[in-house]
Order: structure tokens, then sequence, then C-alpha cells
């Protein structure tokens, strides 16, 4: 069994100090308590007991090239001594945005955020702007960050298209432009989208794979039905790719299933673990910034977490990257696959990319054995998250997926 003492030590001292012991309210989720780790390299991490993991959590989805990857620990090590940060020009700015929009189909032009949440509202406000509507569609259970105005029905929904918000606290007005459908649900949104205008409709915003929410690959002909409409009733669309970008492909979902949204959203990966986010998208409704659109934050566009952004892409574009991580990623979803169905016949795992759910009963909304045996496999030297999201880096290797295999039958086998 491995040794989580110091790190429940840690967890307790800091309770005194954060609210929770924790710096994000999601990750006092983690069972049993939360790891504090004292070194990270590759697929590994070591908790202050000095124990050893395979870690899957992999920050929550940025690590898509592992802890600490040469290449991009190098190209911000190179840029600290020259510069910390600027709030003026330099020239990472352009060289990382042009690496992205480089990869992303459709996009030309890119706006530079510290986080998803922030990116998003500013892609709201873009939609917002160009069609002087108001009203938002989303779907049920998507999570769009922690922000009032979208953070609803997540968890729960109390029904029709009117949101739920899902944090007390929250302005209920904040939402109340919010229209929610059911995820690949082609006559709900052919219905609200026909009547656009009158419903003053200003942007469908779609996680196009429900990273958060089962990983639910779009139905066939949903995401081009969804394209078409929009075109026809002057709506922006918008996809929200802060998870599945640089996941389900390089080129994120456009590239997937060739569906050129008006605007993306990145995060996460997009800069290997470094603090970035990005609007991408069409020029003439990005550089409404430029006019009456205002775009702002004190640490956009800094050029550590850009320099990482670079690096990250040189990483991803180095010819042979995603066949190995598909390969990768494929072997975990087959060897996953085998030892949850030798146990119980409750789990479905779900795989786009790198980008892995195993989900309960079809669904990831309501885990419920799932948490305990993330809970059993730490003490097999595995972490995966509770929400059954699993992150899979191109430092994760064989091994790492045996060792994953390995762990997961016995620690279902006693939480079952
Ligand atoms: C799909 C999606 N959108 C937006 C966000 C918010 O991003 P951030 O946590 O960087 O604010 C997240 C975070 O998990 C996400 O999964």
């Amino acid at each position: 069994m491995t040794d989580l003492t110091a790190s429940r030590h840690a967890h307790e001292r800091a309770q005194q100090s954060l609210a929770g012991g924790v710096s994000s309210g999601l990750r006092a989720a983690l069972r049993p308590h939360p790891l504090f780790i004292e070194k990270a390299q590759g697929s590994r991490v070591w908790d202050v007991s000095g124990s050893e993991f395979v870690d899957y959590a992999m920050g929550w989805g940025p690590l898509i090239a592992g802890h600490s990857h040469p290449d991009i620990i190098g190209a911000v090590a190179a840029v600290l001594p020259r510069m910390q940060m600027l709030g003026m020009g330099h020239a990472l700015e352009y060289e990382a945005a042009e690496a992205v929009l480089a990869v992303v189909p459709g996009a030309d032009r890119l706006l530079w955020s510290n986080t998803g949440t922030e990116a998003v509202q500013t892609a709201l406000r873009l939609g917002r702007a160009a069609t002087g509507r108001n009203r938002i569609v989303k779907f049920l259970h998507s999570y769009h960050g922690w922000h009032d105005s979208v953070f609803a029905s997540v968890a729960f929904h109390e029904g029709g298209e009117a949101a739920t918000p899902n944090s007390a606290g929250q302005n209920p007005n904040a939402i109340k432009d919010l229209i929610v459908l059911p995820f690949n649900d082609m006559a709900a949104v052919e219905h609200v989208l026909a009547e656009a205008a009158e419903r003053d409709i200003a942007a469908v915003l779609i996680d196009p794979v429900q990273s958060n929410s089962g990983l639910i690959a779009p139905a066939p002909g949903f995401l081009e039905r969804i394209r078409e409409l929009c075109d026809r009733h002057g709506v922006v669309l918008i996809f929200d790719q802060v998870i599945a970008g640089f996941r389900v492909a390089l080129g994120g979902a456009a590239e997937r299933y060739g569906v050129v949204p008006d605007l993306s959203v990145f995060g996460k990966a997009i800069a290997g673990g470094f603090a970035q986010a990005a609007v991408a998208g069409r020029s003439d409704l990005v550089d409404a910034v430029t006019r009456d659109v205002l775009h702002a934050g004190t640490y956009n566009g800094n050029p550590i977490a850009l320099a990482a952004v670079k690096a990250t892409l040189g990483v991803l574009t180095s010819p042979g990257t995603y066949e190995e991580l598909d390969k990768t990623s494929a072997l975990l979803e087959k060897r996953l696959t085998e030892s949850l169905s030798n146990v119980s016949n409750t789990f479905t795992v779900r795989r786009i990319g790198s980008l892995l759910t195993v989900a309960e009963d079809g669904t990831a909304s309501d885990q419920k054995l799932w948490p305990s045996i993330t809970e059993e496999m730490v003490h097999h030297g595995v972490i995966a998250l509770p929400t059954g999201k699993i992150f899979v880096s191109t430092a994760h290797t064989e091994a790492d997926i045996e060792q994953f295999a390995a762990a997961v039958q016995p620690a279902t086998a006693s939480a079952v």
C-alpha cells in the first residue's frame, strides 16, 4: 500500500490557512484526500511522503506533453532572465499566435487571456457585439467555466430551456439569457434556432465533445446542422475547446469533425501546463476589440506562458506525435475496458483522441462507484480523477498503461 501519511498531514495543515485545503474547489473531491506533491516529471508525480504515482489527472488537462517537458521548461527558462511580464508588446505574442493559427482550421485572428473562464466571456461578448443580440444557447451539463453567466445546468438542471444556477451566491439574473438544450438533440436545436432573431439569440456555445459530461461525440450531422442553422439565422457559433483543444486532434474539433466554428476558445493543453487561454476565430469578429469591444487583462499575453505555448506547439507538431498519443490512448481504452468489464458491467469507457472518460451507467453526471475506485487506485500508485476524466500525455508509456490496468482491477473489486 502506498504511504500517504505526509500528504494527509499536509492537507490537514493546509485546511488551517486555505479554505478546504485546496486552491480550486473541485480539487477537494480527490480521494482519499488531495495529495501534496513534491516533484513531478513526465507521467509521474511524487508526493511529500516520497510515494510515486502514475498521473492521469495531468493537471486536469493541460499537461499534454507530461510534467515538465524539457522543451517547454527550456523555452520558459530561456525567457525568464530576459523578462518577466511587460504589459507591452513582445515577439512571443505573435509567434505563439502564429503557431496556434497555423493548426486551427478557419481561425485567422487570436486574443490571449489567462484562463478558459475569461476567454469564454470574451467569446460571448464578441458574439453579442457582432449580432446585436443577447441570448446564448448552451447545452445541458456542459461546463464553460465558473463565471456567473455560464455556470448553470451543469451538475443539476430544473428542466426546460431555462438555466439553473449551480452555485450558491450566483447572480440568478446573469443566466437569464441562457437557453439550455439537450446535447445531440437536433430537433430542439432546429426549433430554437429557427426563431433566433425573434428570440434574440446571439450565439451557440458548445463543447463539441461534451468533455465534462460523459465525453459524448457529436451525433453524425449534429455540428454540421448547427453550423448551417447559425449561418442561416445570423448566429455566431462558438466551440468551447478548453479541454477538447489539441486533444481530439491537433486542430481541435474543426479538424476532427470538419465543421469550422466562427470562434473557438482554447485553454489547458495550449500551453502545456502554464496558465494561458485564447479566443481564436474569424478576424471580422475578433477585430471588434479594436473598435468597441473591450478585451483586457493585466497578465494577458505574458511572455512566460507564451514561451510555453510556442514550445508546446513545437512538441505537438513534431512528426508522429499524434500517432503515438493515439496509440497510447487506444491501449489505455482497451486495457481499461477489459479490466472494468472483468468486475462490473456498469462502466463505459469512452475515448476521443487523448481524452478518456469512465462513465457509469452510460453517463458521467452521476458517478457513484468510480470515485471510490480512484481512492483505491491511489493506494496502488495511480492517480485518476473522481469525475471519470482521464488525460493521456505524450509522456505516458505502455508500462504506465499496464500499471493503470493492473491497479483498476483490484480497486474495482474492493469498491464494487
Ligand atoms: C470546457 C471548459 N470550458 C471552460 C473551462 C474553464 O477554464 P479555466 O478553468 O481555465 O477557467 C473549463 C475548465 O475545466 C472547461 O473544461
